[in-house]
């Protein structure tokens, strides 16, 4: 017989809390490397200094709670203090926010498969996972990508990310704490709409094929993947429609039903973009579990801009990022329109 897990309670209610009927997740766990790219590409100096300011402002937006219901943090920010001396995910529970933190290391080449990746950060994982709950974390977050290409992603690649994603998600809940299991298909490329599709469906199958034999309880888990999009070199023009048909088709050929919530990335696509494509997606009756989303970019890409790392241009944007954060809100309801962003201008 499959042994429950002990916090199983606790786990379905936070998994459930972090896909609220009308709330997302806002992703801000970018690594030193991630974030330093998209700091330096403002020319903002990439200083410890400037990651906890950026941070905090993210945080402390007022309001945000009524459209975030879950802050994915990095590990250095669950020790961050903010202005006022507490930490910032007690800061961030006070605004009703569930604190979470990305727990994998980093990709890395897979050995013998040029282009291909793993994902790191096992070791230890048990012992890190203690340490994060003590600081405040609930929920962790764990991304393997994959490259769409001639003869990619290879079987090998897909059975090796969903082992691994699989032992991440067990000893997450192992520890309390609800996984976020990321099966990333990459938009770089020139694939079409279909063969992201078709590459999407056997990834996600073979993770829950995974997930099932490491004894995952998926009623204490969320998926979180992308939007089934063609690849960003394909040319092809295809509507938002036919985007949240495609997408819902293939998650609804293989995403158990017990699986409380299925939250989505942006990917590299344009905010507005991402918006108004997850607004499609809601828009259709009774899927078996909520969607709604995770994004880092599409909420932060036009806060950071605005911010420049000056600490005159907070206020700014944090509007800029509630905005957004809204707007993804109505989308998770069906109800945003491009109209919308002129209600909050
Ligand atoms: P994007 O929405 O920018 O793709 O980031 C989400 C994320 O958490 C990727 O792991």
């Amino acid at each position: 017989m499959t042994p429950v897990p002990p916090f199983l309670t606790v786990l379905q209610s936070t998994a459930r809390a972090l896909v609220d009927p009308g709330k997302g997740i806002l992703a801000a766990d970018e690594s030193f490397g991630t974030l330093g790219r998209r700091f330096a590409a403002h020319d903002i100096p990439f200083t410890r200094e400037n990651r906890y300011a950026y941070r905090e402002l993210l945080a402390t937006t007022p309001e945000l709670g009524d459209a975030i219901s879950g802050m994915i943090l990095f590990e250095e920010t669950l020790s961050q203090p903010i202005a006022d001396g507490t930490l910032l995910p007690s800061a961030l529970v006070r605004h009703g926010i569930i604190p979470g933190v990305k727990v994998d290391t980093g990709t890395r080449a897979l050995p013998a498969f040029p282009g291909e990746t793993t994902t790191r950060g096992l070791d230890n994982l048990r012992a890190r996972l203690a340490d994060y709950a003590a600081r405040g974390a609930r929920f962790t977050k764990w991304r393997a990508t994959f490259a769409i290409g001639d003869g990619l992603p290879s079987a090998t690649a897909i059975e090796t990310n969903a082992r691994i994603l699989a032992l991440f998600a067990a000893t997450s809940q192992e520890a309390g704490l609800v996984p976020i299991v990321e099966p990333e298909v990459l938009m770089a490329g020139g694939h079409t709409l279909d063969r992201c599709g078709h590459i999407t469906r056997g990834v996600v199958q073979t993770v829950f094929a995974r997930l099932d034999e490491h004894r995952v309880a998926l009623d204490g888990m969320l998926l979180k993947t992308g939007m089934i999009l063609p690849g960003e070199d394909c040319g092809q023009a295809v509507t938002s429609t036919e985007i949240a048909e495609t997408t819902l088709h293939v998650l609804q050929q293989v995403v158990p039903a017990n699986v409380p919530g299925i939250v989505f990335l942006s990917g590299g696509q344009n905010d507005v973009d991402a918006t108004e494509r997850l607004n499609e997606i809601c828009r259709y009756d009774n899927p078996p579990w909520t969607l709604s989303f995770s994004f880092g970019r599409a909420l932060q890409d036009a806060a950071l801009q605005v911010w420049a790392g000056d600490a005159a241009n907070v206020v700014p944007a944090q509007a800029e990022l509630l905005k957004r954060a809204r707007f993804n809100a109505l989308a998770v309801q069906g109800r945003y329109a491009a109209g919308s962003e002129r209600v909050f201008a």
